[in-house]
């Protein structure tokens, strides 16, 4: 019946509620949760279409409620992670009477103190950040996004994303360098520092691992653009990234805000299945055509 009820909803995106729908998903079947709600008192979803707007996140009257009612859906959505589930949740934040209210940490405490492990905060600097007119502060370039997991031993593929090393290349001509590329377990130095416990198998993989050094918690990735959707999307590569870490071929990403469906174009593009939850119609047709169109890449700028 289970196995049933998951064929029956893969690659789909629900349409409805995310507090409603979430409850009526199996439990234990989805790998990595990728997601970005609405921010607190920013944009208005429902404005051009005929849903109500008190169902839409987004809008409640205080951080207070707004912090709670998303701890209350992360509850649900923990029972359809699998065990060894992640969830990568992207927020940004909100100035109120001259003040930063701190949304994103105040989500983070809140849904550790409701029993996540919080693994990570990583900032994703936005090169292309709209250019703001304040002048008695920074112009905000970055937004946070957590890696939380459901359990202590969770799924999570570094190789997969690993970046450039920095310090060691090919080209290295430092001593200690080029040398050791690409040989784990030889000691890296001979002389003086022979057998120093501090040139262990880590400090090797920090240094020289041939996939590149583990990824960094700075992301700088351009903001997404897609032309149908009238809102900031994700940009794909920094879906990819989770996906590739969070996940295997063959497993189900859960987006519960899909909006214009970004995480399941590249969890289609990425040989994952993908399910959605999406309050308004119209984002769910514009996911369900994006994935659909045999032609993918050409619809981003
Ligand atoms: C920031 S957008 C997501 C954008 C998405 N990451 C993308 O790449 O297109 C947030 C989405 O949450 C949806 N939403 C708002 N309230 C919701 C609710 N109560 N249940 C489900 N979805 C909701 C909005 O309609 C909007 O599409």
């Amino acid at each position: 019946m289970t196995d049933n009820l998951i064929d029956s909803i893969l690659n789909t995106v629900i349409c409805g509620d995310s507090w409603s729908t979430s409850k009526t998903l199996p439990s234990n079947f989805i790998q990595t949760i990728i997601t970005s709600p609405p921010y607190f008192g920013h944009r208005e979803y429902t404005a051009t279409s005929k849903i109500s707007s008190d169902l839409e996140f987004g809008r409640e009257k205080d951080p207070h409620e707004y912090v709670t009612k998303l701890v209350t859906l992360f509850d649900e959505l923990k029972r359809v992670l699998k065990y060894d589930g992640t969830v990568w949740l992207n927020l940004g934040d909100t100035y109120r009477n001259n003040q930063l209210l701190g949304i994103p940490w105040r989500v983070a405490l809140a849904l550790q103190d409701a029993g996540w492990f919080l693994r990570s905060e990583i900032i994703w600097h936005k090169p292309n950040a709209m250019p703001s007119s304040v002048k008695n502060r920074p112009t905000t370039a970055h937004e946070t996004i957590f890696l939380l997991a459901k359990s202590a031993q969770y799924y999570y593929n570094a190789d997969a994303i690993r970046e450039p090393h920095v310090t060691f290349t090919s080209k290295s001509k430092m001593r200690g360098g080029r040398n050791h590329l690409g040989k784990r377990g030889s000691t890296p130095e001979q002389g003086k520092n022979k057998n120093n416990p501090n040139l262990h198998d880590g400090r090797w993989d920090q240094a020289f691992h041939p996939l590149g050094r583990n990824k960094r918690t700075v992301w700088e990735i351009p903001l997404g653009k897609f032309r149908q959707a009238h809102f900031a999307v994700f940009p794909p590569a920094l879906v990819e990234i989770c996906i590739l870490a969070g996940s295997k071929i063959g497993d189900v990403v859960l987006d519960p805000f899909m909006g214009s469906g970004t995480t399941a174009w590249v969890a289609k593009k990425l040989n994952r299945h993908f399910v959605g939850l999406e309050l308004v119609p119209e984002y769910v047709e514009m996911t369900m055509r994006r994935v659909q169109s045999p032609v993918m890449l050409p619809m981003f700028e």
